[in-house]
């Protein structure tokens, strides 16, 4: 037993959890994932899976993307990237909806199954039933060589490493770079990028492993907030375009580890609710980034204020105007508005581990969850 929990205390390298390694290992991870994919100084995106498949791609009538938790996350920023840069339309489902529902598939659809362990159990029983409807089948595994890498068509490693930690955090950054190359791929194969453009992608891409390691320097101050919001019993979290499905991220992984009833919103639909439940107990966290819809959040920010919530905000280096309003803020660097949720989720993902730690709760394996979810 003894050498069991020496063997766990090297694996965790110097951390407490297993979760706080994840979370920074993410630059080095999202750099293993582009590794050899992005040649930036040659304005290539090289994947054989898409290579080799790319007139499924290109005449598909439709991608279809399927995936339960965290991965579901990741494929709904997917939605947005594909759509936006290389204009084909994309459906986002919860893999145990679309196997039940009777869904229409045709051999024009592409299915893309995302998951970090390869294994879940609803995910694969999706993939199965659009390839019994003629679906080509792409897979977006971490795991190697597991059920659902063995099952798709073909498909991308996500190469971010082993994941111990239940609350996925580099699983999700590294399926969004696999997933943005994909999209960037398409655009350029399907004409809808100009190469300067397409350039200027690429290289930000490259960029991006040094701006997490930028936001990861927020840590004290996200520890120090952290500490202000520890009991709350109901936290709201906020985002708009690209940045929505972040929020419905950090607000998964607070709930997941530290047990606080939390939830995301696209930032629009708060008039629409949420904006019920707002008064001084409220803590809502608003992803405020500068293009992308900043004006809006902005408003949406001060309706917030004027009911009296709690407002911790992500923003942009350098941004003002949030700072008047808001009552924390929490810096990224600046980014092309598509790479965005790589670097607002890193502060999102500190949060909820420095909250569970404070209010004792196992981080690594949080009650009633399951890493790999085998059964339906
Ligand atoms: C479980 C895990 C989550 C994960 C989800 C999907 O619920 O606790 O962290 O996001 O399954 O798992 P997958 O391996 O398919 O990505």
């Amino acid at each position: 037993l003894e050498l069991q929990m020496n063997l766990e205390e090297i694996e965790k390298g110097g951390y407490d959890h297993f979760m706080l390694k994840e979370i920074y290992e993410q630059p080095r991870a999202i750099k293993d994932t582009y590794r050899g994919r992005l040649l930036a100084d040659q304005g290539l995106v090289k994947m054989s899976g898409i290579e080799q498949n790319m007139e499924k791609f290109i005449n598909a009538n439709r991608i279809i993307i399927v995936a339960c938790g965290t991965s579901w996350h990741a494929g709904l920023v997917a939605e947005y990237i594909f759509e936006d840069l290389a204009r084909i339309p994309v459906e986002v489902e919860y893999a145990s909806e679309f196997r039940y529902r009777n869904p229409v598939i045709t051999d024009k659809d592409v299915l893309i199954a995302i998951s970090q362990s390869g294994e879940t159990a609803d995910t694969l029983a999706a993939i199965k039933l659009a390839k019994e409807k003629g679906a080509f089948v792409f897979g977006v595994c971490n795991v190697v060589g597991s059920s659902i890498a063995r099952e798709t068509d073909a498909g991308a490693y996500t190469h971010a490493g082993p994941e111990i930690g239940v609350a996925s955090t580099k699983a999700f950054t590294t399926q969004i770079t696999v997933l943005t190359l994909i999209a960037l791929r398409l655009a350029k194969a399907k004409g809808e990028f100009s190469e300067t453009k397409y350039r200027e992608y690429l290289t930000e891409l490259e960029t991006i492993p040094s701006k997490v390691e930028k936001s990861l320097e927020s840590n004290a101050l996200i520890e120090i907030i952290a500490d202000v919001y520890k009991d709350s019993t109901n936290c709201l979290y906020l985002g708009r375009g690209y940045n929505f499905p972040v929020a419905l991220e950090g607000a998964l992984k607070l709930k997941e580890i530290s047990y606080i009833h939390a939830e995301g919103y696209p930032a629009a639909e708060m008039k629409h609710g949420p904006i019920a439940l707002i008064d001084e107990h409220m803590p809502v966290f608003v992803i405020a980034t500068k293009k992308g819809h900043y004006e809006k959040v902005v408003s949406n920010i001060q309706e917030i204020k004027s009911r009296k919530g709690k407002i911790i905000a992500i923003v942009t280096e350098g941004d003002e105007q949030v700072r008047d309003l808001a009552d924390h803020v929490i810096e990224v660097p600046e980014t092309l508005e598509s790479l965005t949720p790589l670097l607002t989720t890193i502060p999102l993902q500190l949060l909820s581990y420095h909250i569970a730690v404070m209010r004792g709760c196992n981080v690594d394996q949080p009650r009633n969850l399951a890493k790999s979810v085998t059964v339906e």
